[in-house]
């Protein structure tokens, strides 16, 4: 996690820096620094977010055209303004930013000590500068010094390193998101494309082990794994900076469950040769895995009862970070499909290394092409939803659905049927997200505020959308949210209803007699049922009316819950965007 942005070119820097350092905060807002270079290194940093650091310090003052910053999520060392990057050498020659994690900082930090060096941070990262310091001293000019640390550096970075002397930044990433941006005599580096889209939309995806020089007169890429120079072409995105702004939105987490109007028909706007293609591999599998992590995983899970449904097929749905544990399973006819809306996640792509390695074929279904995951699949499809910035995943988890639902219909010969059905859904969801809808979830959101439970329900398909109900709820509210099989009650969970305990329950035509009756159970011990359901019923105390959709319920249903996730939010004075201790892209095991 983490964010890290720099550039190089012939604008004051920080405003540069400052405003990609907000547009990353999603991946991590605990503490941030920058550091410009002029005729040396201009440096403040502080814990908090961008915002507030720079209404105590001001960034605004910090000189030169060329400079780095970070965004932090700690991993190593609290969250303290020393432990904030960038990070320096004994003698302030070299600075670094860095998001991932050096496994073996220990033992690199204990000779380092040996050899004199004064650490000031508890952090991995600090090693980086003061390791490139160590080499430079033996002869080696800064960007060799810098691609000898590199190598002796085990886990995880993403890195931006500047010498105070030398009008360049050295660039460079193994398992963590890097990418370039080239525009008119500048560059820049950042871990995401957000971060620089206003100033370019002409990127470079960096592959593992690339380390980049970038400096006034050009870039050049040197690969560590293939140990020499090499070409990497620059390709154009078409996203558009108003994608990764809030408009009229107080929040990216309202704007982007409101876009779900468009993105479920982006979802499915795949060619049919891409469809057959994955329906051919999907056909020919012997075995097939779905892996994710959080809200991707449960996605996944509704794709599995879906494809039960409608094609009577079995598929394995793993936690990515539990894949590991089904080696004996896996051969070169296995089909793995990974989902991950970043593809970027350490468990996800740690899972497709393991799978890789014992021969299976990966698919993967992602929102960021170039990603991580996209590099090392053997083909993939792209939810196309745009950049989703909310820590939270709303619109990614809808596509997701979605085109898993399409490969359901087109498994079963009917993909223009799908496609149909799938792009239906707009009305529905326009519906569903309108004023209207939101104030009737206010009035829901007022009631359940200063609740210390809420439990959810459902079965078959609408059990997986509890799972997920469950979870926008908790990550984002803080209240306790937790979900339950319809038919699991009775054997456990039932005890903890009291008097007033709040129950959503999922109801779809199918699976109504008997969710009600567990409904029913719970409303005699006293809880207080929200039904989100096509039709009313007595048990319920609140209803939330959603159209029935069949195979497409996960999709409708959970809308109105991630708009309750939020109201909750907002209603206990918490920023939806940016929930405690998580970050977006979890690039750590
Ligand atoms: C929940 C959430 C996380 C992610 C999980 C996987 O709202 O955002 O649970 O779903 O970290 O992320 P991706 O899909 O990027 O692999």
């Amino acid at each position: 996690m983490c964010g890290i942005i720099g550039y190089i070119g012939t604008k004051n820097a920080t405003p540069i820096l400052f405003n990609g350092l907000k547009r990353l905060e999603y991946r991590g807002y605990d503490s941030a620094g920058i550091v410009t270079l002029d005729k040396e290194f201009h440096m403040k940093k502080d814990v908090g977010k961008v915002d507030e650091i720079n209404t105590r310090l001001n960034f605004s003052d910090l000189p030169g055209t060329l400079g780095i910053a970070h965004t932090r999520w700690a991993t190593h060392g609290g969250v303290t303004k020393e432990n904030a990057h960038p990070h320096t050498d004994c003698e302030g020659k070299i600075a670094v930013v860095h998001n991932g994690i050096i496994e073996n900082y220990q033992e690199l930090k204990k000779n380092l000590v040996s050899n004199g060096h004064k650490f000031k941070s508890q952090t991995d990262t600090e090693v980086i500068p003061h390791l490139i310091e160590e080499i430079m001293k033996r002869g080696k000019n800064f960007h060799d010094s810098t691609l000898s640390a590199l190598r002796s550096l085990e886990g995880s970075y993403a890195i931006l390193a500047l010498h105070k002397n030398e009008r360049k930044i050295v660039a460079a990433r193994k398992g963590s998101p890097l990418v370039i941006g080239v525009a008119d005599g500048s560059y820049f580096a950042a871990s995401d494309i957000p971060a620089f889209l206003e100033h370019t939309k002409n990127v470079v995806y960096m592959h593992d082990s690339d380390v980049a020089l970038l400096t006034d007169t050009g870039m050049k890429v040197f690969s560590l794994l293939e140990g020499g120079d090499v070409n990497r072409k620059v390709d154009t995105v078409d996203w558009d900076i108003r994608q990764a702004e809030k408009g009229e939105f107080n929040h990216f987490m309202l704007k982007e469950i409101s876009e779900q109007v468009e993105t479920v028909q982006k979802a499915v706007q795949q060619t049919k040769e891409v469809v057959d293609g994955v329906v051919h591999s999907i056909r020919n599998a012997h075995g097939i895995f779905l892996i994710a992590s959080g809200t991707s995983y449960h996605a996944c899970l509704a794709a599995s009862y879906i494809l039960s449904k409608l094609n009577k097929m079995h598929v394995n749905v793993v936690l990515a970070s539990e894949f590991p544990h089904y080696e004996h399973f896996l051969t070169p006819k296995t089909l793995v499909v990974a989902v991950s809306q970043s593809g970027e996640t350490a468990d996800v792509l740690e899972a497709v290394k393991y799978a890789k390695a014992r021969g299976c074929k990966i698919l993967s279904i992602v929102n960021v092409v170039g990603s991580s995951l996209t590099r090392t699949s053997d083909s993939f499809l792209n939810l196309n939803a745009g950049p989703e910035i909310c820590v939270l995943a709303t619109k990614s988890y809808t596509s997701q659905l979605a085109l898993f639902t399409l490969l359901a219909y087109a498994l079963s010969g009917k993909l223009e049927e799908g496609k149909k059905r799938l792009n239906y859904l707009w009305n529905v969801i326009y519906h569903l997200t309108s004023a209207t809808v939101k104030e009737k979830i206010k009035e829901l959101a007022e009631k359940l505020k200063n609740k210390e439970h809420i439990f959810l329900i459902g079965r078959g398909l609408e059990y997986t959308t509890a799972l997920e109900a469950a979870l926008k709820i908790k990550e984002v509210s803080y209240i306790h949210a937790e979900a339950f099989a319809g038919g699991e009650l009775k054997h456990g969970p039932i005890a903890l209803v009291e008097d007033g305990t709040p129950c959503i329950v999922f109801v779809s035509e199918e699976t109504e007699k008997e969710i009600l009756s567990n409904a029913n159970e719970i409303k005699s011990r006293g809880g207080y049922i929200i039904g989100v359901s096509p039709t009313n019923n007595e048990v319920f105390d609140f209803w939330l009316k959603v159209p029935e959709a069949n195979n497409e319920n996960p999709i409708v249903q959970i809308i109105p819950i991630q708009i309750l996730a939020y109201q909750l939010a907002v209603l206990r004075g918490l920023d939806p965007d940016h929930p405690r201790n998580l970050a977006k892209s979890v690039t750590v095991k």
